[in-house]
């Protein structure tokens, strides 16, 4: 047998120093700390053999290395495209053994890269984070290259999905990357996000905490909103992250891929129809509801232990993704305030970018009333929710369950907000108000001068009930399409669906619009 040729030797050593990225020692600590390696997470998000790496022999400038250092292939960061379940996606993947991941101009390069890349090809782009930040020796080169990174984040947002998977630090002002994206994943007790650390806090406000309790995955999950998925292992961030994939499209001209999920379309959910209790004081389930109607265990939702009076999610109606949108009748009644309206106006603009019609259930008394609410703004927050479901094209099908009371009414997805298809259950309650303040308003004088005012109020607000707390009066005006038994809405929204699939919606030129934010 011949020898091999030194020069193919030569590259199978260098591509063996790739893969070793920071040394053995470093991987060992990685390990250690119950955390995968670059590589090792890249092979579970990808399809088996599909991952095509770029530029893994990149190092860092000269001129930033001692003449003594043997400079780390890939620069800390492992770069490629490869696919999930058959679609192409690119990806970066940072190596915590080089350098802790920092970021340097050549690591920025790499990623930018392949941000360029995933929108000439059309295709998402996923960010594997774990990095100490902006890598310190190279000073300013790595503030610019997060700077090239932020730029590219925003202008392809809504071009291609971005998903960032967090599974270390992510701190500093390199967290603004991930915030850009469209999805956040964190995993528990692992990955943590900050602008500030703890040292620098302790000194500036006083404050003692530690990295889990300011940013860990559980804050940003209950307490800032700005995880969309938590996950106990990584090995389930990624599996997430593959789930995630498929409910979308590759880019924005695309339609997201159909799943047969052999639900079907058809289905009668009988329960539906005794969900909604005949007091309207009592709370259901809106979750028990969402389940029953999507194909069955489709339902993703986000952000689901942050302002938990709205709901969101992705689902499947008929093997179709959808943008769910709804309030959690058992908390705060489902009430619209400041978070609820964050939560479900950026839903809605991430939907109308990637072609997901939105179906709305509303139950909701309308929004917060309290000095609080409208000192911290809540014309500005509530008006978000207007202005996404306004502006999306996306089909919309909206569904009243059961309170749909003036604002919560109008802006979470009317018919004259442009909603395509508007359909309410028997039990619905369109209108201004709820029956003991409409009472008050409308028939004060009455009540004040009644022998006994409390019967009078009582009296008055039953008959105020009867009049306007039914789909019938909103029906019969037109501004509901249908009124539908509960147990038939899956496959009402769904034929709906079908109908106004290929709807085309034509839009004013401008620039883009001046959404309150
Ligand atoms: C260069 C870094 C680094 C950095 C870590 N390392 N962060 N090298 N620049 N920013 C190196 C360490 O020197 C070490 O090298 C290796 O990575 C692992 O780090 P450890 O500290 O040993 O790991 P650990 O104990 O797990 O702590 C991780 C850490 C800590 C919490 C992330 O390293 C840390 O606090 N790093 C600095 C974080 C930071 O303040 N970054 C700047 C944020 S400001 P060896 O050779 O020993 O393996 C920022 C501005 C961005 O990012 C602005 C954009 C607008």
């Amino acid at each position: 047998m011949s020898e091999e040729d030194p020069r193919i030797l030569e590259l199978r050593a260098m591509r063996e120093k790739t893969r070793q990225g920071g040394g053995e020692k470093r991987t060992a600590r990685q390990h250690a700390k119950g955390k995968l390696t670059a590589r090792e997470r890249i092979a579970l998000l990808l399809d088996p053999n599909t991952f095509q790496e770029l530029e893994p022999f990149i190092v860092q400038r000269a001129d930033h290395l001692d003449s003594s250092d043997d400079p780390y292939l890939g620069d800390g960061v492992v770069t490629g495209s490869g696919k999930i379940n058959g679609r192409t996606v690119y990806l970066y993947a940072q190596d915590f053994t080089i350098m802790g991941g920092s970021l340097g101009e050549m690591q920025s390069r790499k990623i930018t890269r392949v941000m360029d890349l995933a929108v000439q090809g059309g295709c998402p782009i996923i960010g594997l984070i774990d990095s100490g930040g902006a890598r310190i020796q190279e000073g300013v080169r790595s503030l610019g290259g997060y700077a090239e990174i932020f730029r590219r984040n925003a202008q392809y947002s809504g071009v291609v999905p971005q998903i960032s998977l967090i599974l270390g630090p992510c701190a500093g002002g390199a967290a603004y990357s991930p915030a850009v994206t469209d999805m956040i994943i964190m995993v528990d007790k692992q990955s943590y996000m900050f602008l500030t650390g703890p040292e620098v806090i302790k000194s500036v406000t006083g404050e003692v905490v530690d990295f889990e309790s300011l940013g860990g995955a559980e804050v940003h999950l209950a307490v800032s909103g700005i995880a969309h998925l938590t996950t106990r292992t990584e090995q389930d961030a990624l599996a997430t992250c593959r789930s995630v994939i498929g409910y979308l499209p590759s880019n924005n001209v695309e339609n997201p891929p159909f799943e047969n999920t052999g639900d079907d379309p058809e289905r009668m959910e009988e329960s539906l129809n005794h969900l909604v209790p005949a007091n309207p004081a009592t709370p259901y389930s809106m979750h028990e509801a969402i389940e029953k109607i999507v194909d069955t265990g489709s339902f993703l939702e986000l952000q689901s232990r942050y302002a938990c009076n709205a709901i969101v999610g992705l689902a499947r109606l008929g093997g179709n993704s959808v943008g769910i949108v709804s309030q959690e009748p058992n908390i705060l009644a489902g009430i619209v305030d400041i978070d609820a309206a964050d939560k479900i106006a950026r839903f809605v603009r991430f939907c109308d970018c990637y072609n997901l019609p939105i179906i709305t259930f509303i139950d909701s008394p309308g929004f917060l009333p309290g000095v609080d609410q409208e000192h911290r703004g809540i014309i500005r927050h509530g008006a978000k929710i207007l202005y996404a479901y306004a502006e999306a094209t996306v089909p919309k099908v909206s569904v009243v369950t059961r309170k749909a009371y003036g604002g919560a009414y109008v802006v979470l997805s009317s018919k004259y907000m442009g909603t395509d298809v508007t359909f309410a259950w028997p039990s619905a309650e369109i209108a201004v108000m709820g029956p003991e303040g409409a009472a008050n308003i409308l028939y004060r004088k009455q009540i004040d001068a009644a022998e006994d005012p409390e019967a009078e109020r009582a009296n008055l607000t039953e008959e105020y009930r009867k009049r306007f707390l039914n789909p019938y009066a909103a029906a019969q005006a037109g501004y509901i399409d249908d009124v539908i038994e509960p147990r038939e809405t899956r496959s009402k929204i769904i034929t709906a669906l079908s109908a106004i699939r290929d709807k085309s919606v034509s839009t004013l030129p401008r620039k883009h619009g001046n959404m309150p934010v």
